[in-house]
């Protein structure tokens, strides 16, 4: 009985490593399944998957449904120890870079060909929901434990990454593990200078976190050439076009292009009651006039595809008899057309410094990240596809109008991105929700699109 048991297992390994060689067509779907994977062979757990995401949850800076989960603080940590616990448990080999970024390996039988990536990011915004982010780092883990339930090895290694801060939360910075994997120029300056809005360094937030390291670590962290063939991230739409149409996968083609503004007025502030309106100058009035300047700008563009976003309002001293003689915000402006979008920003930058003459108020002005769009890879593309096909799913191409750690992950690697559907569209709320089918689904499409593109060699 152990003979014939060990003929089968042998047989099928056969079948599987010869399968990943065919040369019409290397590594993709043939008609009979994925390298004689047949779809139904392919188990994914969600409810344990959903138990996953409840725990995780619990890490959180706010009390439920909300989550908040800030890069470095406690709930951060804590997760972090989680993913990397589940990481082992699925056999992966784990490692952790010098910002945080964590790697889980699974080595590929030709562990010297340039790997297959896949992850996401498990930091959340205040007050938001639990799967933004969190789909596609528990979701891959799933993943390679459905393949690994297959029998399946990989030809090139396949690896899961949780990266460091993909919101930009605490530093202002997004996707900062990316960034620094992607090699972004002047990180290291950035991140010398930057602090949170409790003055508190970055070197030094990530060493109350027990990431102790030298800014010096930061240049390790760039990835080697040729570190990965592809890289595909799964994620919940954030928008309701799959949901309201009905459609399982959405396959992204190109992320929309994301900037960051940050913008201080100062004024000489006083009493609400002594000071005459003549005779102020006042930096929330500035501030406001420049968040509808914002609005004003985006709306004059005539186009759906741009967005602009004032979500941060600061005024000091914050008190209801002070007139605010400081005033702090933070503006999102995103387009999928670059130009349009850089064009929207010198609007607001002329705004801005018109306000602050009409009102005597001195102004401080800072791009803190204007990032062009990425496109996705057109043999990932076609790998999600064949995977959605296969299973019998329904897809349709989209844009991402978030931005996410792919944007950077193009950089250095092939990218591709699965949406499912998620609630209404809702995001960066705390009704955030996604069903366990949905899940499923993506988690079954990217198993599928990682074992085509790992065997594609
Ligand atoms: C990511 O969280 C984004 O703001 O697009
Ligand atoms: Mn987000
Ligand atoms: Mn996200």
């Amino acid at each position: 009985m152990k003979k014939l048991a060990a003929l089968v297992i042998l047989i099928l390994r056969f079948y599987v490593d010869s399968c990943t060689s065919d040369s019409a067509h290397p590594g993709y779907p043939q008609s009979s399944g994925f390298c004689g994977l047949q779809s139904d062979e392919l188990i994914v757990d969600s409810f344990r998957l959903q138990q996953q995401i409840d725990e995780l949850a619990s890490f959180s800076d706010s009390s439920a449904p909300s989550v908040t989960r800030i890069l470095y603080s406690e709930a951060d940590v804590r997760a972090r120890r989680y993913i990397k616990d589940l990481m082992d448990s699925s056999g992966l080999i784990v490692r952790e870079d010098g910002v945080g970024n964590i790697f889980g390996r699974w080595e590929g039988s030709d562990s010297m060909a340039p790997a297959i990536a896949t992850g996401s990011h498990t930091d959340a915004i205040p007050f938001s929901g639990k799967y933004d982010g969190v789909v596609g780092v528990l979701g891959a883990i799933e993943a390679i434990n459905a393949l690994n339930r297959t029998g399946f090895k990989p030809r090139r290694s396949l690896e899961v990454i949780m990266f460091t801060s993909e919101e930009p939360t605490r530093f202002g910075i997004s996707c900062l593990g990316s960034r620094l994997l992607a090699g972004l120029p002047n990180m290291k300056s950035s991140l010398e200078r930057v602090v949170d809005k409790d003055n508190i360094s970055f070197p030094d937030a990530a060493a109350i976190a027990g990431y102790e390291f030298a800014l010096e670590t930061l240049l390790e962290v760039p990835l080697k050439e040729d570190t990965y063939a592809a890289f595909v991230e799964l994620h919940i739409e954030q928008g309701p076009i799959l949901e309201e149409e009905g459609i399982a996968i959405g396959i992204v083609t190109a992320i929309a292009a994301p900037a960051s503004l940050k913008v201080d007025f100062r004024g000489d502030g006083g009493h609400a009651g002594a000071v005459l309106m003549p005779s102020r100058n006042d930096a929330g009035l500035a501030a406001a006039e420049l968040a509808l300047a914002v609005e004003k700008h985006v709306l004059e563009t005539q186009s759906a595809d741009t967005v602009g976003t004032t979500g941060v309002l600061e005024l000091y001293p914050g008190a209801v008899n002070s007139i605010p003689s400081a005033a702090h915000i933070e503006i999102d402006i995103r387009d999928i057309d670059e130009q349009r979008r850089n064009s929207v920003i010198q609007h607001i930058k002329v705004s801005a410094s018109e306000i602050a003459t009409r009102r005597h108020v001195h102004l401080d002005f800072q791009i803190v990240t204007q990032d062009p769009p990425a496109a996705s890879s057109q043999k990932i593309v076609k790998a999600i596809e064949s995977a959605s096909q296969q299973l019998g799913l329904t897809s349709k191409h989209m844009i991402s109008r978030a931005y996410h750690d792919s944007l950077f992950m193009a950089r250095v690697s092939p990218m591709g991105m699965i949406f499912i559907p998620c609630y209404r569209g809702y995001s960066h709320r705390p009704d955030e929700f996604a069903s366990r089918e949905d899940l499923s689904n993506g988690i079954k499409v990217l198993a599928l699109s990682l074992l085509a593109l790992s065997s594609d060699l």
